[in-house]
């Protein structure tokens, strides 16, 4: 029998944790299912003192009460804005490595962590490799609640984003199902509007600049240029992707 998909997150997780993360780091710990078993392994190795010293940024509330569950020490890039890696997963990975990211609805304070790091590597099982990010999964925008529903206007019109279907957030910022009757607020206390497209995006790269460049929008999850490594589980075990 196969592995699940949970046996398949755990095992990219706890990899990247061994294969990156050495004594005296400072760390970006990701958010998200497959982030979570990363988060569980630094934990481990704490606490068997096999790694020593490291500090981590949380990017998500979540993902920091789980770390404050087991220990990890934890610090904000106030205090360590040179990070040396960050572990997350991801929603969509394209040929380039390009991500979308935010299903989970992290997907600012990710960015905002995993800029700021010398290494970036990306968590994911195989199913999440596309050959073009946008039909797979719809690209979140985090937007301010002043006039929201203008600044999705502002973005559907962009021509690089041609063809999108805006949708709101509701209910639990940390799905996109929309399974609430109130608007989804962020742990930065703003919307996301997930971009529906039926065709793959054609220029990522332009799409994340022109939708960044609308006032009112305060990051999305397209990374693009961002990763260092993509590490993929898949049936036939595990591979290793780099720009
Ligand atoms: C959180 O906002 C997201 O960016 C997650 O990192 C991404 O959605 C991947 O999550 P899973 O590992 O749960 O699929």
């Amino acid at each position: 029998m196969g592995k699940s998909q949970d046996e398949l997150k755990k095992e990219v997780g706890y990899k990247a944790v061994d294969d990156y993360v050495k004594s005296g780091m400072v760390v970006g710990l990701g958010t998200g299912s497959t982030a979570y078993f990363a988060v569980e392994r630094v934990g481990q190795l704490l606490k068997s003192g096999e790694l020593k010293d490291i500090v981590c940024i949380p990017t998500s509330v979540r993902t920091k009460e789980q770390a404050e569950s087991l220990d990890i020490p934890l610090v904000t890039l106030d205090t360590h804005s040179n990070l040396d890696v960050s572990i997350d997963g991801a929603d969509e990975v394209d040929p380039d490595l390009n991500l979308v990211k935010g299903g989970g609805g992290a997907l600012l304070r990710e960015k905002m962590v995993e800029i700021m790091s010398e290494k970036f590597i990306v968590i994911v099982d195989e199913s999440k490799l596309t050959d073009g990010l946008g039909p797979g999964f719809p690209v979140p925008v985090e937007i301010t609640p002043f006039c929201h529903e203008h600044t999705m206007r502002q973005v559907a019109g962009l021509a690089s984003c041609e063809g999108c279907k805006p949708v709101l957030r509701m209910g639990s910022s940390s799905s996109n199902v929309n399974d609430g009757d109130e608007i989804a607020v962020t742990d930065n206390g703003n919307y996301i509007v997930d971009l529906h497209f039926d065709t793959p995006i054609k220029d990522a790269r332009k799409m994340a600049e022109d939708v960044k460049n609308v006032c009112g929008v305060v990051d999305h999850g397209l990374f693009c240029d961002m990763s260092t490594v993509v590490i993929i589980a898949g049936s036939d075990g595990v591979s290793v992707k780099k720009p």
